[in-house]
């Protein structure tokens, strides 16, 4: 259900590695080239909290459940301060990560409890009339191979980008898994394609949003 009228949420996921910032930066473009007004911002993250809460988790040690808590105190506070004063005055939010990155990596990489999540996810998203999420979500998506390829000798990796292939067949398989049960909230992008066909298949999905 959509409760975020009239403004659209719109949120990109995929593995480390998908391509999701370069395709990020071309959706937020074609916005700008139709004057559409929007906000770009990302999960861990999007205030100046959370921006150093995104620190500590991406490269501080700590227990995976304090990990999936802070998650969701991010979420909180960038709801609260950017996203829902942005979606009330009628922009477009455009949210690099989101809640299914918790449940991807927090549930499926991790292993933590899903039935823990859905209180979380309640208790932070909730809202009169249902549940606070984005209108559509842009999965980016890559085998892991494509992924590690384009990680390797890029920056000092993180927390989450050192992990075992293992763990990231798992991230994989979580967002495939919510892409299924999403009612067509969750579109899979084929992210291993060359960048003009992600952006042709990207430019299909904005023209069904009316941007054409
Ligand atoms: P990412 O978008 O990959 O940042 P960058 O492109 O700058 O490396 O996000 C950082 C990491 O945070 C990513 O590895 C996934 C992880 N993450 C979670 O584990 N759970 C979450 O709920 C979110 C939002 C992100």
């Amino acid at each position: 259900m959509s409760l975020t009228p009239p403004g659209r949420f719109i949120s990109l996921e995929g593995l480390d590695g998908a391509g999701k910032s370069t395709h990020l930066a071309w959706l937020t473009g074609q916005l700008a080239a139709r004057g559409i007004d929007h906000l770009v911002t990302r999960e861990p993250g999007g205030t100046p909290l959370g921006e150093k809460l995104r620190e500590l988790l991406l490269h501080e040690a700590m227990h995976l459940e304090t990990e999936a808590l802070l998650m969701f105190a991010v979420r909180r506070e960038h709801l609260a301060q950017v996203i829902e004063p942005a979606l009330a005055q009628g922009r477009w939010v455009i949210c690099d990560r989101f809640t299914d990155a918790t449940y991807a990596y927090q549930v499926g990489g991790r292993g933590l409890d899903l039935t823990k999540f859905a209180a979380l996810e309640q208790w932070v998203q909730g809202r009169e009339g249902g549940l606070l999420q984005p209108d559509l979500t842009l999965l980016f998506d890559v085998p892991l191979e494509v992924s590690r390829a384009r990680l390797a000798g890029a920056r000092e990796l993180d927390r989450f980008e050192r992990e075992q292939d293992a763990f990231f067949e798992r991230v994989r398989a979580a967002y495939h898994a919510r892409a299924q049960a999403s009612g067509g909230r969750l579109r899979v992008l084929d992210a291993s394609q060359s960048v003009a066909q992600v952006q042709a298949d990207l430019a299909a999905v904005l023209a069904e949003l009316g941007v054409a």
